[in-house]
């Protein structure tokens, strides 16, 4: 089976970050809005450097104003995300800008999305579950307030709680409250460390927020003694090469330390995070993977397993999907 037609599982992916340029460009166009700089003479968003791709992912969302934009972004987004064989997707939305962490708006908002999702499944037979996520550099006060917001919508569609955003904004331990706030209410917890950051912002955010996943974490490779406790501890990364090398954290795909962190025993899986802004997708990411390590069918199905079982939903759509990939 080629590498393409392969069904995959993604974990780690923004919402608003897989937004088709065209598709901000044509709401933009529809509500008058002027979004000049935003993107490439080709059309692709113009991205300098990770505060900049911040700035520029900011920009692009004061698009977003309606449940109705997220209906229509999240049908937009899932269809991309099914032409690249993904099976089961983990979405992060954020209650900042669905809503501005108002509850009865973020509801409004994820039951938009949720519909569209269902839409798409039956459309394209993916199948996908949300991540509420916190927006780092917008502060602990925020974070408890989209806590808040997640805790009242838990369980069913909306699966998990995280944070993304500026790691260089505070410290782990200052948003302790917020995932507490979100594990009582029963969700299960990621959170992005080890990108920006190096080895010290992984384990901090292990200890400090109790997280059984990280998004990207793939620094820890600067800690030998940390990569053998990640491993130990069963914590999975949600890696995401091509965003990391797109962002100029690696020069290239040999430099990637997946295949190391891989071979140490830790849980890692592939994801996009936000897919147009690096010029990637699910696929491309197989194809560079495989040309990089030598990666075959055997280790990417291994991937997909681990990248199922350690996905946050409930064991009746994990068996589902499980029965997909084992079909393929
Ligand atoms: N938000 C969207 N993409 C992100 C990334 N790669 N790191 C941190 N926050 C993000
Ligand atoms: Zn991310």
């Amino acid at each position: 089976m080629s590498l393409a037609a392969r069904p995959k599982v993604e974990l780690h992916l923004h919402l608003e970050g897989a937004a088709p340029p065209a598709f901000i460009r044509g709401l933009a166009q529809e509500k008058s809005l002027d979004l000049t700089g935003l993107f490439a003479p080709d059309g692709s968003y113009a991205i300098a450097g990770f505060r900049h791709f911040l700035k520029v992912y900011e920009a692009a969302c004061t698009v977003l104003r309606t449940p109705e934009d997220y209906r229509r972004l999240t049908l937009a987004v899932l269809e991309e995300s099914a032409a690249s064989g993904v099976v089961y997707t983990e979405v992060f939305l954020s209650p900042d800008f669905c809503g501005g962490r108002d509850v009865a708006a973020w509801q409004e908002y994820l039951e938009a999305i949720r519909e569209a999702a269902e839409a798409a499944g039956r459309r394209d037979g993916i199948v996908m579950r949300a991540i509420a996520t916190a927006i780092r550099h917008q502060g602990p006060d925020r974070a408890r307030e989209t806590a808040v917001c997640a805790a009242e919508t838990a369980g069913g569609f909306l699966t998990g709680f995280g944070l993304a955003g500026d790691e260089s904004a505070g410290r782990p331990r200052d948003f302790r409250w917020a995932f507490d706030c979100a594990r009582e209410a029963g969700l299960r917890l990621t959170a992005h460390a080890g990108e920006w950051g190096g080895p010290e912002s992984v384990r901090d955010a292990i200890r400090d927020l109790g997280v059984e996943r990280i998004g990207h974490g793939v620094r820890a490779i600067e800690d030998p003694v940390l990569v053998e406790e990640i491993a130990a501890a069963g914590i999975v990364l949600e890696c995401c090469p091509g965003s990391n090398i797109a962002l100029g954290l690696y020069p290239g795909w040999r430099d990637h330390p997946i295949d190391r962190l891989r071979a140490r025993g830790v849980k890692v899986t592939v994801s996009t995070d936000d897919p147009p802004y690096f010029h990637t997708t699910m696929t491309h990411e197989y194809d560079r993977l495989a040309e990089a390590f030598g990666w075959d069918d055997g280790v990417f199905g291994e991937i997909e397993l681990t990248s199922i079982n350690a996905a946050f939903c409930d064991t009746s759509t994990r068996d589902t999907i499980v029965k997909r990939l084992e079909a393929a």
